[in-house]
């Protein structure tokens, strides 16, 4: 990602809407023509799965030709390769879209290019309005998406959240269900009796209280974390992750990521995983269970979803994976860890920086190799989605693996991955271990850290789920109700860390920020040296030390990699109007939902500690600066539990500090609280 084309004035302000959500939005002023491209941008958001034949991109797309203006692109190639695939067929309108199948993902990619080597805006625009027109609806979400991230000239443009853009990967069918019916049958029969199933009517939209999944989809324990999994948050933020980094772009613009891209594999899912463990210890789990290719697999999962027509799969507890349709399949993985093994067992490692990314590399994408295919990953979700084999290049039945929208429902995906961060961890155990001289800081102690109470509550989140519905011709021309899907989601109250901090030196000084676990599911004090991976990274910035005392005050509300809330694309336009966007959607959108901070503990408080470190800034290197979303300074990333710690005592030193700290849940200590009829009946908004 390059720099920002605008990044002048910064305002906050808050909106007179009825949502409580979005007090205190960080706004960014933008120029005139980034409204137009913005506007132009949003306007193929709108209505994903249905054409508006009033609208301007179809005017634009339906004449559009890409062989006519096949000078307008700036790799030819690129374009005549997506001709001749389309000549031979695409995937029809309203079949659903995965990228982990072949055909289907060629036809994406090679979409993506044409979208990508556009020469300029107008060409880009036209582009994807004559795909909107004539293509897959997810398929040309898909590449629109990873192209407006990848673009220079879309850079800092404003995307619409994916929950609003295709919101049925989102919620449970059951509220589609009511909201089909509430719109079929023009409205309310009887408001009591609606209110009874979670549907209510404000003002001129309909409200769809909607649970999280309970015993029946998870026929095991995990049905506890289902507000975390279910989380349209965090279900965005890992597919915003793959749209700004997708496993198959190797292009020119990679060229820049190459060095890292497996380090940053590596980084994203370990932290992932230690921000998921952290939730299953305030819900009473421990470890993320393992699994063998050749045993049942333990975690059954009933997705309420629904593809298009098609019902997602369901894989009982107790799932044979080593079965006839799997040999092939699991000999590959088999063989692949192997292999993974046996390069470990060479074991002559010199280099961290190369073979981190290398071996990240392994696991997610190869630079150098096309065939997808024969990817691990791909292979792994097939495995253990548990779909039947599809019958033609199209027609597939859908699991939750198949989506990044819907990946992280799965009980079964953090298993996978916790698998492959096993591995890598397993490496790791070959590096060398920061030295007490590595980590140490000379002239600068940490004395004392304070934290303010740690509260977690669940609050009601609104939205708009207009774009699951489907509307005349005549409708579309003004919309004349919406629907809105309304669910408790974690949040938590703003806390402030004071840090008293006695320096020798004037320095510039990184200060880290981390919570971990205190003590294991057995409720046995954690060893840093066995659990170091499980401490979640939540700060990182840069201070002046003066030489003396220092006293640093650092607030929740302004931790480095979480981002705000989306807001709504019909508030976006509204913005736009003021020549505004929201900060965070434009520059940060990959960031983890700021709501998601801490686990949700317990009534009574739930332990983890803090981990603050300290050490000297040297900036970032030249060609690290495109990287900036996920490098900050030129250290690895996770630092210092990048890698094995072999003597606690390294991690006892002046310019570190523990503090123990309770997370407190108060209110609703369930989600499915706020939404039983009589509590939210009584209760308005
Ligand atoms: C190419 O793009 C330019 C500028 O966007 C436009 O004026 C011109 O008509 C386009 N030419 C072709 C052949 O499409
Ligand atoms: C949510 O779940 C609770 C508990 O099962 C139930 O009482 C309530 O009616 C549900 N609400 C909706 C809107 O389905
Ligand atoms: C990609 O795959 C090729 C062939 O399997 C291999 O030679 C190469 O080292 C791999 N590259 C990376 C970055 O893993
Ligand atoms: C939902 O979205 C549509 C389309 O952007 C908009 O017209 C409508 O006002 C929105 N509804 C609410 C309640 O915000």
């Amino acid at each position: 990602m390059k720099t920002f084309l605008i990044l002048s004035g910064l305002f906050a302000l808050a909106m007179g809407t009825a949502l409580p959500a979005h007090h205190n939005l960080k706004m960014k002023n933008v120029d005139a023509s980034f409204v137009e491209y913005q506007k132009k941008v949003l306007s193929l958001f709108e209505h994903s799965e249905q054409l508006d034949l009033h609208s301007e991109y179809y005017k634009v797309g339906k004449e559009y030709s890409i062989e006519d203006h096949i000078d307008n692109y700036t790799n030819k190639k690129a374009v005549e390769e997506f001709l001749m695939l389309y000549r031979t067929g695409f995937l029809p309108k309203y079949h659903k879209f995965s990228i982990f199948y072949e055909r289907m993902r060629n036809e994406a990619i090679a979409l993506f290019h044409v979208f990508f080597y556009a020469k300029d805006f107008e060409t880009f625009y036209k582009t994807a309005s004559w795909a909107k027109v004539y293509l897959n609806e997810e398929q040309f979400l898909y590449a629109y998406y990873i192209a407006l991230f990848q673009r220079p000239d879309t850079n800092g443009i404003v995307l619409p959240a994916p929950y609003e853009v295709y919101p049925q990967f989102f919620f449970n069918q059951e509220a589609l269900f009511n909201m089909y019916r509430t719109k079929m049958q023009g409205g309310l029969f009887d408001e009591k009796f609606a209110a009874e199933y979670g549907v209510v009517k404000e003002n001129d939209y309909y409200v769809f209280y909607s649970n999280y999944s309970n015993s029946l989809t998870y026929p095991n324990e995990e049905y506890k974390m289902s507000y975390f999994t279910e989380d349209i948050g965090l279900n965005s933020y890992y597919f915003y992750f793959h749209s700004s980094l997708p496993f198959w772009w190797q292009s020119e613009k990679l060229g820049m990521y190459k060095e890292r891209v497996g380090e940053i594999f590596v980084y994203y899912y370990q932290k992932l995983l230690a921000r998921y463990y952290l939730e299953r210890l305030s819900n009473g789990l421990g470890e993320v269970p393992k699994f063998s290719w050749y045993s049942q697999f333990k975690t059954g999962y009933y997705p309420q979803l629904t593809g298009n027509y098609l019902p997602f799969v369901q894989r009982s507890n107790d799932y044979d994976i080593h079965t006839e349709r799997n040999y092939e399949n699991i000999r590959f993985l088999d063989t692949y860890e192997k292999t993974f093994f046996q390069f470990l067992q060479k074991g002559d490692f010199q280099n961290f920086e190369k073979e981190i990314n290398e071996i990240g590399n392994y696991f997610h994408m190869n630079t150098t190799k096309e065939l997808h295919q024969f990817s691990y990953e791909i292979i792994a979700r097939h495995v253990l989605g548990g779909s039947p084999k599809p019958i033609d290049k199209y027609s597939f039945m859908p699991t939750a693996l198949d989506f990044y929208q819907t990946s992280l429902r799965d009980p079964a995906f953090y298993q996978l991955y916790q698998r492959i961060i096993d591995y890598l961890i397993d490496y790791k155990e070959y590096v060398k271990p920061y030295s007490y001289n590595d980590l140490h800081f000379v002239g600068v102690k940490i004395n004392d850290v304070k934290v303010d109470k740690l509260v977690t509550y669940f609050d009601y989140f609104d939205f708009n789920t207009t774009n699951s519905v489907f509307y005349s011709q005549e409708e579309l021309k003004s919309y004349p109700t919406s629907f809105v899907i309304r669910q408790p989601r974690l949040n938590h109250e703003p806390f402030t860390i004071n840090i008293d901090l006695k320096s020798d030196v004037a320095s510039d000084a990184v200060f880290k920020i981390f919570i971990g676990p205190k003590y294991d599911s057995n409720g046995y004090p954690v060893k840093i040296e066995e659990d170091w991976m499980k401490f979640y990274e939540m700060d990182w910035f840069v201070q002046k030390l003066v030489p003396g005392e220092n006293n640093i005050q650092r607030k929740s509300s302004d931790f480095m990699f979480f981002k705000d809330d989306s807001i709504p694309i019909n508030e976006i336009f509204q913005w736009l109007d003021q020549g505004k966007v929201p900060f965070d959607m434009s520059y940060a959108p990959t960031n983890m939902p700021r709501r998601l901070m801490l686990p949700k503990g317990t009534y009574g408080g739930f332990p983890f500690q803090m981990f603050v470190f300290v050490y000297p800034y040297n900036g970032v290197t030249k060609e690290t600066e495109v990287f900036k979303h996920f490098v900050n300074d030129n250290k690895p990333l996770g630092y210092p539990f990048d890698r094995p710690i072999n003597d606690y005592a390294y991690f006892k030193q002046p310019n570190m500090y523990f503090e123990d700290v309770q997370v407190y849940h108060k209110d609703a200590y369930f989600p499915y609280e706020l939404n039983v009829p009589s509590y939210f009946t009584q209760k308005k908004m």
